[in-house]
């Protein structure tokens, strides 16, 4: 029996690709930091498929020692699919941090992720696909946002070279680059403010998972969700990087988000 191991499970992406990989008659592997957030959701799984095999395990993906007890619980199954979906979207100026908050968001967003990789290509079944949920911030130097688009794009940039290491074989890893997405108030604050374009670039979290899952199955290295979001990731190429990096600092000066 292979299983799909989800990180974030009981976030608002996360729920999504349960959901979605429910649906497809995936066994499930949830995690999350919540032990009661897991029991919820797991029992609200149950609801939509009350045959499915639904394994939970809180963890702190911050943490090498809760992750290790997660790699004893799961030592003996085998994974067809990882999906990496927790994150921490801390936003503020670099002058805000303390060194607990730094390594926490660093961890969770990026050694996290890439641990469970590893974990998850040694328990690999015949085929592994490996979705890892970075942000399209991580494509770009942004000045007050500056921990996580760094830590999303080295999540990026490992997603794109271990793909190329495991060509061939039957591990597929796909690096998702999503813009805004309807998910915690405080996100959809910030969609609102975007006026015309939050309107047609935010994505609901059903919508990223199921567009994540098929570039997935088409073997897609790298997946950005939306046409308008495409759009930017690519036409901003040809826009200088200082032009870029001052108009991101000016944007994001005055935003700050702190709710881990
Ligand atoms: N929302 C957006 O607009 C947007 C855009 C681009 C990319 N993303 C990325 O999408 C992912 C999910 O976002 P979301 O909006 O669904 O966020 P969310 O609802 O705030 O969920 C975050 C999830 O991450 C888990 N988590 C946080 N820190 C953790 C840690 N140290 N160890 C283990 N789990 C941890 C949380 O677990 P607990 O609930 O158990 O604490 C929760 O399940 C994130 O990686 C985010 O960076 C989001």
């Amino acid at each position: 029996m292979n299983y799909t191991l989800i990180t974030g499970a009981t976030g608002y992406l996360g729920k999504a690709f349960a959901m979605e990989c429910l649906r497809r008659g995936e066994n499930l592997y949830l995690t999350g930091r919540s032990a009661d957030k897991l029991a919820n959701l797991s029992h609200a799984l149950r609801q939509l498929r009350p045959e499915a095999e639904i394994r939970t395990f809180p963890c702190d993906l911050a943490d090498e020692n809760s992750r290790a007890a997660l790699y004893g619980d799961a030592g003996d199954l085998h994974f067809s699919r990882l999906i990496n979906v927790a994150g921490a979207d801390i936003q503020k100026a670099f002058a805000l941090y303390d060194e607990a908050k730094l390594t926490f968001q660093l961890r969770a967003n990026l050694e996290g992720a890439i641990s469970m990789c590893l974990f998850c290509i040694n328990r690999r079944a015949d085929s592994l696909k490996i979705i890892n949920i970075s942000s399209i911030c991580g494509a770009y130097v942004m000045p007050y946002f500056a921990v996580y688009s760094a830590a999303k794009g080295a999540l990026t940039s490992f997603s794109l070279a271990i793909a190329e290491e495991y060509r061939k074989t039957g591990v597929i890893v796909t690096a998702v680059l999503p813009g805004a997405i309807h998910t915690r108030p405080d996100v959809e604050e910030y969609i609102k403010t975007q006026g015309v374009w939050g309107k047609i670039a935010a994505k609901t979290p059903e919508y990223v998972a199921t567009k994540a899952l098929r570039a997935a199955d088409e073997g897609k290295k790298l997946y950005v969700p939306g046409v308008a979001n495409k759009l930017v990731y690519h036409a901003s190429k040809f826009v200088p990087r200082a032009v870029k990096t001052k108009l991101i600092a000016k944007k994001w000066r005055a935003t700050q988000k702190d709710a881990f």
